[in-house]
């Protein structure tokens, strides 16, 4: 496994406005790796990840993502860094009005790509390793949640990033639906994407484990299984 650094925070605060949320922030993340984010509600993980995908600000400490330095991240390299990104939430984000096939082809366009005959491929591709190929000229209404959930993941593969940041990718979904959803976020990683997800679910975490990243009273800590 290289030992390359796909994410890289050091000393790092993370603010929702002029509010400290988490301070003195050290994360590493190389390349395959997949790491949990824990804490209670209000404990700053999605503010963590915001802090990652560029919708918030790193005001003091050091940055990188897919080797774009957060600090004085401009308007204008934002689309850049969420290129280099997969982001896979909670409520799914797929646009209601149009199907499966269209929501994706919506994201390649957005994201420069013009030959007809690759964006077709290309979501061929994505969705058969989400096992989605079948649905593709669904709507999302037709779909079952953790159908749904496939095809953002499937949505989230497809500029083939390096990094994929999943807040609470199976809060909405059942138990069952939940663990497939987990098989199929590991088969990701194991292909060498590397992964950080936030989540409440400590059973998936315990039948599904990985290192682990606490947040609580302001920082983030190294965790270990048997004190979850
Ligand atoms: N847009 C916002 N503006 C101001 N404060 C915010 C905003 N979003 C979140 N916060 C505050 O930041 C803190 C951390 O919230 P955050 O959403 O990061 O927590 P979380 O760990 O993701 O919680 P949950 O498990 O409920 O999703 C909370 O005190 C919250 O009230
Ligand atoms: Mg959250």
């Amino acid at each position: 496994m290289s030992t390359e650094a796909i994410l890289r925070l050091n000393q790092a605060c993370i603010k929702q406005g002029d509010t400290v949320i988490l301070d003195e922030v050290e994360l590493l993340i190389k390349k395959g790796d997949f790491q949990y984010l824990i804490g209670s509600t209000g404990s700053g993980k999605s503010s963590l990840l915001k802090t990652l995908y560029g919708d918030l600000p790193l005001s003091s400490g050091s940055g990188h993502v897919c080797g774009i330095n957060l600090v004085n991240l401009k308007e204008k390299q934002i689309p850049e860094l969420r290129r280099k990104l997969g982001i896979v939430f909670q409520d799914f984000q797929l646009l209601t009005d149009r199907s499966v096939f269209d929501n994706l082809k919506f994201v390649l366009q957005a994201t420069g790509w013009k030959s007809k005959t690759d964006i077709k491929k290309k979501i061929e591709e994505v969705l058969t390793k989400v096992n989605m190929e079948s649905l593709s000229a669904k709507m999302p209404f037709q779909l079952s949640g953790g159908e749904q959930q496939r095809v953002s993941i499937a949505r989230a593969l497809l500029n083939d990033p390096e990094l994929i940041l999943a807040d609470e990718p199976t809060g909405n979904l059942d138990p069952s639906t939940s663990e497939e959803i987990m098989i199929l976020l590991e088969e990701i990683s194991n292909s060498g994407r590397a992964l950080l997800m936030a989540t409440h679910d400590y059973s998936l975490i315990l039948k599904f484990p990985h290192e682990t990243l606490k947040c609580s009273q302001g920082k983030v800590f190294s965790t270990v299984q048997n004190t979850l």
